[in-house]
């Protein structure tokens, strides 16, 4: 499913959609792209608008870590985020709107 235009999410940065019941948070981080459930388990702050170093996004609330490949939470690895394949094809960004759930 197309979610965005690539030109809408230059290398380093992110954006948030919403596909179907998931808000899905899409991370351009050099070559690579990654999407991981949007919505932080902890108390619901937006993750596409955290930090992101390396394959890692920080919570922009209170920090929580998440690994932007396993969608895993770093200081529990028991639990975390669900996360998408996430395509790009002819400019285009395509989500798979089923959850991969934790790897
Ligand atoms: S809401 Fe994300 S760390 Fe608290």
């Amino acid at each position: 499913m197309t979610v965005a235009s690539a030109d809408e999410i230059p290398t380093g940065s992110a954006k948030s959609v919403t596909v179907g019941p998931y808000e899905i948070a899409i991370f351009h981080v050099g070559d690579e792209w990654f999407a991981i459930e949007g919505t932080c388990p902890h108390q619901g702050g937006p993750l596409a608008e955290g930090w992101v170093h390396e394959k890692t996004v920080t919570c922009p609330w209170h920090a929580w870590c998440f690994s932007l490949e396993t969608g895993r939470l770093q200081l529990l690895e028991t639990t975390g985020v669900a996360t998408f394949e996430v395509r790009v094809e002819n400019g285009r960004v395509a989500v798979n709107p089923q959850p991969r759930g934790l790897d």
